[in-house]
């Protein structure tokens, strides 16, 4: 039994949705969550710099006696697990691994579609890890960069989300897939808006939960579970505006966040 904190971290507030899975699957677990909001986006940044700000975080984390890190971005997790895992001693999870896995449970056809920032695309790693667990499958891709933006400001649906999402699904919709992952942890927010254009018996696939359950296995594996934990407290930490970040933290989890604190440097 452990009750140290399990440590998560995001660029932004997106990550709120992994913390919400997490959160609901290990209801006794304390959990550190930093959004690096005052460096969003990363999703347009170069690998150097996504590296070298995940291992911050990370370290952050560490030294705030963290037992697991888990990356609920899916930029660093394509730009910056193998790195940090080269740099710490501690577990270490991405989204990406437990996205792919759901979706080869789901697809039929073997026709997928991958969203997600210019930097996740550009990576390749989703078509690469789909491809190796299964070589028949076949991917298309899609950077839809001005979606983070539109979540960010809490821009969810009607017409403008809507046209933009046209525009970015055209392909993926000409495409026959029948499941479309949503790679990047802001997405989900745009869940509504992305069905009603994609049209069609389409299952969008949202690795939140498919993290979670992987989290619960390696805690169990590992035996860093906490004990029977009914104070367990969810802690937010940012790099920005407090006040921002409260305002719109309510759209993306669920659970309730105990405290919100402003950190100004790792
Ligand atoms: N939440 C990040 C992700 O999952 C995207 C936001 C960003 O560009 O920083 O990729």
């Amino acid at each position: 039994m452990d009750n140290r904190p399990i440590g998560i971290f995001d660029s932004g507030i997106g990550g709120l949705t992994v913390v919400d899975s997490i959160s609901k699957s290990l209801p006794h677990e304390t959990i550190h969550y930093v959004g690096d909001t005052a460096r969003v986006p990363y999703g347009n940044k170069s690998m150097e710099r996504v590296q070298q700000f995940s291992k911050e975080i990370t370290q952050w984390l560490v030294n705030h006696e963290c037992k697991i890190i888990i990356i609920a971005c899916n930029t660093a997790s394509s730009l910056a697990l193998e790195f940090l895992r080269s740099k710490f001693d501690i577990p270490i999870l991405g989204v990406i691994e437990p996205g792919v896995e759901a979706t080869l449970k789901i697809t039929m056809n073997n026709r997928v579609g991958v969203l997600g920032t210019h930097a996740t695309i550009r990576s390749g790693n989703y078509v690469k890890m789909l491809k190796e667990y299964d070589s028949t499958i076949s991917v298309v891709s899609q950077a839809c960069p001005l979606f983070v933006p539109l979540v960010e400001e809490g821009w969810f649906s009607g017409d403008v989300p809507e046209n933009i999402a046209k525009t970015y699904l055209e392909k993926i919709i000409l495409s026959g897939v029948d499941t479309v992952i949503l790679g990047c942890t802001h997405y989900p927010l745009l869940k509504d808006t992305i069905k009603k254009v994609l049209v069609g018996d389409i299952t969008l696939v949202d690795s939140g939960n498919a993290t979670a359950e992987k989290v619960k296995m390696v805690l169990n594996k590992e035996r860093l579970n906490s004990e029977h934990n009914p104070n367990r407290s969810i802690n937010c930490y940012v790099t920005d505006s407090v006040q921002s970040f409260e305002s719109l933290a309510g759209k993306f989890i669920e659970t309730s966040i105990t405290s919100v604190s402003y950190i100004d440097a790792f």
